[in-house]
């Protein structure tokens, strides 16, 4: 039953305080976490499942409301924002809000909303390295991805590689595994997904501030 996994999600979503504590303390101490078995096994399966069955995706574009361009040469990946018509999406939502009210209880971010979209990534795609943001030019705070890959191997590539400001030389790389979340400052990381050797699916989202004024409605997206 689609409203139980709801149920459990809601009823499990005191449960990971600990999961929360040290995703707050990673972004405190180095500005980025790498989380395995982040959400409850049953919600990732059903995620999976709904990403690779259920969802029509379009090809990714670069840019925001007004400046959507697509360029191939930067990202072959296709997207599916979420809207959360679907239990399954209701309950990553969800669980993405519990961890934004924990985040700002913790760290005062002033976090205001949360975007996400399916990715799918063919074989041979992948997303040139690139920032998520720009420093004043978005109101992006934070970057989320969690895979969606049940066995994932080395060979299969597509690796997340994430290079630290201040030691730049020590990329991070991130199996794309399903179950591990990835969470880092915008405005902090470039980053990169090499090419994959198989189909890869994940959710990316961003927690924003909001910076709606009278003068400027803030874009979505
Ligand atoms: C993105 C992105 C990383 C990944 O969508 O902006 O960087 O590992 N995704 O899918
Ligand atoms: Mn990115």
């Amino acid at each position: 039953m689609t409203t139980s996994l709801e149920n459990y999600v809601l009823a499990g979503s005191k449960a990971p305080e600990e999961l929360f504590e040290r995703i707050a303390d990673d972004l405190y101490q180095r500005g980025y976490s790498v989380i395995p078995a982040a959400l409850p096994p049953a919600l990732t399966t059903r995620l999976t499942a709904y990403a690779q069955e259920a969802i029509n995706f379009d090809p990714a574009g670069i840019g925001r409301a007004g400046q959507y361009h697509q360029n191939e040469f930067v990202r072959t990946d296709e997207i599916c924002w979420i809207q959360g018509t679907a239990a399954v999406t209701t309950a990553w939502l969800n669980w993405m809000d519990c961890l934004k009210a924990y985040l700002n209880k913790r760290l005062f971010l002033g976090l205001f909303s949360y975007e996400s979209h399916f990715a799918h990534y063919p074989p041979g795609s992948f997303y040139k390295r690139h920032m998520d943001a720009f420093q004043g030019e978005s109101n992006r705070v934070l970057s989320t991805v969690y895979y969606l890959n049940s066995d994932w191997t080395q060979d299969d590539g597509g690796e997340l590689v994430i290079y630290p400001p201040a030691t730049p030389d020590e990329a991070v790389s991130v199996t794309p595994l399903a179950g591990t979340m990835v969470i880092f400052l915008s405005e902090e990381f470039p980053h990169e997904v090499l090419p994959a050797r198989r189909d890869r699916f994940s959710i990316a989202g961003w927690f924003r501030v909001n910076s709606s004024t009278a003068q400027r409605v803030d874009p979505p997206r």
